[in-house]
């Protein structure tokens, strides 16, 4: 039996619909509100509001599940590959052995970026952040590869184009920064092996490639394949809804990201755990500056939108950490430090009355810097890691005959109705004029 809600409003009666979905969460359909009733709804940050109807990522907030196409992010980190779960994400089904191997071979085809790209961004201010580089790089694939506009239909093509080239780019963006010469991609390398290459290799100083490595590399970019409708997606949708292009929506994503608190927040951890440790300032005093109401001091990597519970993304983090870092024989004091601010925010009732638990940048930055990824690209191993939701998420979104352009509304609060005055006739102030 269909459900509704009751709304009584200025003395009118709305039955509005209830929307259930697989795993029963309830949401009620408002969009009659506004034509039948003038009222809209108010709802700073949209933390009640659900902007689509999605088949890509389940999360449960209370219970800490995040599955994608119903697979539980546990099995995905332990089992699969980074290119398998994008393929997963953006086809709905897990490949067979033929349509793996045929996404990889598609993914070398694609590897190189524009030789013309190169040079013109080895111009970029050698200070700049790989963040700001690789947005303007896959923002300016459009006009280096003119052809993808007629690809655009093809969505498979741009997939696996933007999936392979970012990771091409993500590297040629750090050796740029660097002011240090770009490595090209291998085709006999997997896709996160090529990443390493590219980062680490250099004519003086070959990289030698490590399996553990590899493998904590596919783990950290499978717990941020997606995340449903975050910051970031939601940024890319909302440029996609204009019908901007998807490498436009995709440079939106990368900037949206970049923000501390929600991608640049795996660096804004590293950088507060390494000033604890410089300064060797108590934890405790740490915890309480986050408490504090007059600071704007947050315990970054704590505290999310959905989650009410331990992210499961940073539980997997942890563990990784946990096994990778003895591994490699690194002893990294970020770690412990790390380790006891969560136990102690954990145990202070500010934290528990508000629910903010570790997130999956809490335990994201310790696991890069054991792979020897500068604090500066963190953000960028987010995007990569994000890129395949972002698609998926887009792609669905230009396939749902009910979205529209995305245009929220506003209550307006400013003066009512005034009248224009010349210049002439303002009140002046006390400068005298002769100064300007
Ligand atoms: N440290 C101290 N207090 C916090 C924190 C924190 N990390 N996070 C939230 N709070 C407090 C906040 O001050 C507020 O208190 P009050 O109710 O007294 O005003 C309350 O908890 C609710 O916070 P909010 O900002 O209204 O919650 P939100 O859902 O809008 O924000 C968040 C979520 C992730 C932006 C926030 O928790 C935060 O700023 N965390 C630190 C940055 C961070 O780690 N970001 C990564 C997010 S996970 C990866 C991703 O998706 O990008």
């Amino acid at each position: 039996m269909k459900e509704y809600a009751k709304l009584i409003i200025g003395g009118k009666e709305l039955k509005l619909p209830v929307i259930t979905g697989t795993e029963g969460e309830k949401g009620i359909d408002i969009r009659s509100l506004r034509q039948e009733t003038g009222y809209i709804t108010y709802d700073p940050g949209f933390g009640n509001t659900g902007s689509c109807k999605s088949k890509i990522t389940f999360m449960d907030g209370e219970k800490g599940i995040l599955r994608h196409r119903g697979i539980p992010i546990e099995q995905l980190a332990e089992k699969s590959s980074f290119v398998e779960t994008s393929f997963l994400l953006m086809n709905g089904h897990l490949p067979t052995q033929k349509e793996l191997t045929r996404t990889s071979i598609m993914l070398n085809d694609q590897s190189m970026v524009h030789e013309d790209m190169q040079f013109f961004f080895q111009n970029f201010p050698r200070l700049s952040h790989p963040m700001g580089i690789l947005s303007a790089m896959v923002n300016a694939l459009r006009s280096f590869y003119p052809e993808l506009i007629e690809t655009e239909r093809d969505f498979e093509k741009v997939f696996i184009r933007l999936l392979s080239k970012i990771r091409t780019m993500a590297a040629m963006s750090y050796k740029i920064s660097k002011g240090h010469k770009v490595i090209y991609p291998r085709t006999d390398y997997t896709y996160c092996a090529n990443f390493l290459n590219m980062m680490f290799d250099s004519p003086v100083n070959p990289y030698q490639l490590d399996r553990d490595i590899v493998k904590a590399l596919n783990t950290f970019w499978i717990l941020h394949a997606d995340h449903e409708q975050n910051c970031s997606t939601s940024a890319v949708k909302t440029v996609g809804s204009s019908r901007a292009n998807v490498y436009a929506s995709i440079s939106a994503g990368i900037a949206a990201l970049w923000g501390p608190l929600h991608g640049g927040a795996n660096q804004a951890v590293i950088e507060m755990l390494t000033a604890i440790h410089k300064k060797g300032g108590s934890i405790e005093d740490v915890v309480e500056k986050a408490k504090n109401r007059r600071s704007s001091f947050r315990l970054m990597g704590f505290g999310h939108r959905v989650y009410k519970t331990y992210d499961p993304r940073a539980k997997i983090m942890k563990k990784v950490c946990d096994k990778i870092l003895p591994k490699l024989k690194i002893d990294d004091p970020l770690l412990d430090i790390a380790k006891q601010l969560e136990e102690v925010a954990l145990s202070d009732q500010f934290f528990i009355n508000k629910n903010l638990y570790p997130n999956v940048d809490f335990y994201s930055g310790i696991l890069l810097r054991a792979m020897g990824i500068p604090t500066k690209m963190f953000p960028v191993m987010f995007a990569i890691g994000r890129l395949p939701g972002w698609l998926a998420q887009w792609k669905e979104n230009m396939d749902d005959r009910a979205q529209k352009i995305t245009r929220p509304r506003q209550i307006y609060m400013g003066e009512n109705e005034t009248t224009y005055i010349p210049i002439a006739k303002r009140e002046s102030d006390s400068a005298d004029e002769s100064d300007y």
